[in-house]
């Protein structure tokens, strides 16, 4: 059985075909919905797409932003590092490649935030171009059809895995079947071969499928290799003004949300209370913390309230801004979630 025809036939009738960003052989869409798709779900990003191309509808208008403008774009998404790359690449391929997007996967892969699985993607959903993509959805389903057992904490077996990846690949009529092969890979591993229960009944490489016929697809892929969470306490500042407006600083970069509007942070209650002035220090109010998960951390936040005239907070960096300011901000989503609540 050749699995790339299988996947090209199955795409057509049973894959995806009506998402916003297909139907499309223009880069900047798909470039666009492949950033936001790496680490969020189908069902956030059509919300966040189209007002982001009503936006910002081509290259040249993303190159010309702020970044703060597509940071507030952003807010709410995660992983802001994407967003501020996003900005970048725009940059770049009017500096560099006159404003369009270079049409290989090799040149995609020099852009920033453009990795190799995502330049593949760009190349053969656009351009047709012979390319692998593997990212985590892909790479359960080709350890499971293959019964590829290497553990991809290696990357040697990592690289062995990109290189089957790529002999799988349709051989004929490359413009018609890579754009469907790419989006047959993607969809088969969202919908039908899920990593915890898995639909093999439906699935179109049942017939191929070593870990199928092993009778343990949940075993794929192999990978030992566990992140080391660490875990930090913080103490936010909400200063309050008498006309609701709250004390925000940009984050450093590089660190934890970096580039965004936050409240200010410290890492000791004692911190927070010196950088009060000494009249406010009693009016300090704490409010119920909480934690908020990110990916190599646990940020355990807690949030110091206070009132104060605008006269009183000079001397820290940020400034003061009002409610309907701070909305259209960049801010972290756990941070917003506080300020609306107050
Ligand atoms: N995940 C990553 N790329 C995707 C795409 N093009 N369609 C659906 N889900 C995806």
């Amino acid at each position: 059985m050749d699995v790339a025809t299988e996947v090209v036939r199955w795409q057509e009738t049973h894959g995806r075909h009506d998402l916003p960003w297909q139907n499309t052989r223009d880069p900047y869409p798909v470039w666009l919905s492949e950033i936001m798709l790496q680490q969020t779900q189908v069902v956030t990003v059509l919300d966040y797409f189209p007002r982001f191309l009503v936006r910002f509808p081509d290259v040249e208008s993303l190159a010309g932003a702020d970044l703060d403008d597509v940071l507030g774009l952003w807010s709410g998404l995660g992983y802001y590092s994407r967003a501020r790359n996003l900005h970048l690449c725009a940059l770049a391929v009017m500096r560099l490649h006159s404003g369009s997007f270079p049409q290989s996967a090799q040149l995609l892969q020099t852009l920033p935030g453009i990795g190799r699985s995502t330049a593949a993607a760009i190349a053969s959903l656009c351009f047709g171009e012979r390319v692998a993509i593997l990212d985590g959805n892909v790479k359960r389903v080709l350890t499971r059809v293959l019964g590829f057992s290497g553990d991809l904490a290696s990357s040697a077996n990592e690289r062995q895995l990109w290189d089957e990846a790529t002999r799988l690949l349709p051989l004929t009529e490359l413009m018609q079947t890579m754009p469907r092969y790419t989006q047959g890979l993607m969809d088969l591993g969202a919908t039908v071969c899920s990593a915890k229960k898995p639909s093999c009944e439906v699935c179109p490489l049942a017939r191929a499928c070593v870990a199928q016929r092993l009778g343990e697809p949940q075993a794929y892929p192999v990978k030992t290799r566990k992140l080391k969470r660490s875990s930090q306490s913080i103490w936010l500042l909400w200063a309050q003004a008498e006309d609701d407006s709250v004390w925000l600083g940009q984050r450093p970069t590089p660190g934890v949300w970096a580039g965004l509007f936050c409240l200010p942070w410290f890492d000791q209650r004692e911190a927070l209370e010196a950088a009060v002035p000494a009249s406010y220090r009693t009016a300090l109010q704490d409010t119920q913390p909480f934690t908020h998960v990110l990916t190599h951390k646990d940020l355990h936040l807690h949030p110091v309230r206070v009132q104060m005239p605008r006269s009183a907070l000079a001397t820290a960096q940020g400034r003061w801004i009002s409610p309907p300011e701070w909305a259209r901000m960049g801010l972290p989503a756990p941070v917003r979630k506080l300020l609306l609540q107050g």
